[in-house]
């Protein structure tokens, strides 16, 4: 279920391939054959962050040397997170993000379920945002078809996403209140007590992206009180950094469930054809 292989298949457009090295001090070198006409490069900038970001720069910026009408597909966009400066003195990381990529050329760039509004307001070129959980809760829906889950967010701010997930499934949703402190990132759920029954209940944790897992995991901890039956964990990106899967399995989480926005064995969701039918409305409105 390559991503790049899967988006190639469905345009019915050539997969290049790329030469790509990696020196003993750590520096990339890529090399990739003339490109012509639309050009689409995938590649997602999940660890090691700052190279694959950095590789997709160089692709990008040699591919705009052949063709004008090239397009970034970057389903999960590293340095989202620092859309804005929470503490005082903090660089706004992805204002330069966004400059870089259009700075090698992007003509259009492509993302899914990108953590915030704010991170597309930093292009000037159309950058788009779409949106994975219709595939997850289709998934979802066909896996857990005789036992629903109830849905659940680890925090506000995922609501709209479970509240059209759980429409979807036609089950519940909760949305619990989650805290991070500014300065170290710890994770604490604050929620006071749940309004919605769980005892003996099988759950789905939504999140965007689940990275050091550490929402996941006090989430558990706070749901395990109201006695639930499994708890699975469902996200468009799987980052899942170091020994993130051992902890959120240990805190009781059946299996992780993801898209293939990032390689790895969690990845059970395409999004090849959600991703080839945005390319496919941008080439046919040839609003590019
Ligand atoms: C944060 O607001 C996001 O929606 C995710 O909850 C967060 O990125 C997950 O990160 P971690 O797994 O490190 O808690």
């Amino acid at each position: 279920m390559d991503l790049a292989n899967g988006i190639s298949k469905d345009l019915d457009a050539e997969l290049v391939p790329v030469d790509l090295r990696v020196f003993a001090d750590g520096e990339s070198k890529i090399k990739v054959k003339k490109v012509k006409d639309h050009c689409v490069i995938v590649q997602s900038t999940y660890p090691p962050t700052d190279r694959h970001l950095l590789q997709a720069l160089m692709l990008i910026k040699r591919c705009s040397e052949d063709s004008s009408k090239v397009y970034a597909v970057m389903p999960y966009m590293a340095y989202s997170r620092q859309d804005r400066a929470f503490l005082k003195g903090e660089a706004v990381s992805m204002d330069l993000i966004a400059k870089l990529i259009e700075a090698v050329g992007t003509k259009r760039l492509i993302t899914v379920d990108v953590h915030s509004p704010a991170t597309l307001s930093y292009f000037t070129i159309n950058a788009q945002n779409i949106s994975a959980v219709g595939l997850l809760a289709k998934y979802a829906k066909v896996k857990f078809k005789t036992n629903v889950p109830i849905v659940v967010s680890p925090d506000k701010g995922g609501v709209q996403r479970v509240v059209e997930f759980a429409k979807e499934l036609g089950t519940d949703m909760i949305a619990l209140m989650k805290r991070r402190n500014k300065d170290t990132g710890e994770v604490n759920i604050e929620e006071k007590e749940l309004n919605c029954n769980i005892v003996d209940r099988d759950l789905i944790l939504l999140d965007d992206t689940i990275s050091t897992g550490g929402s996941i995991v006090e989430a558990c901890r706070f749901l395990r009180r109201y006695k639930p039956n499994k708890i699975y964990a469902m996200c468009t990106h799987a980052v899942l950094i170091g020994d993130t899967k051992r902890r959120v399995k240990a805190a009781g989480v059946e299996e992780i469930i993801s898209t293939n926005s990032i390689p790895g064995d969690s990845a059970k969701v395409d999004l090849a054809g959600l991703i080839s039918g945005q390319i496919k409305n941008i080439i046919e409105s040839k609003n590019l």
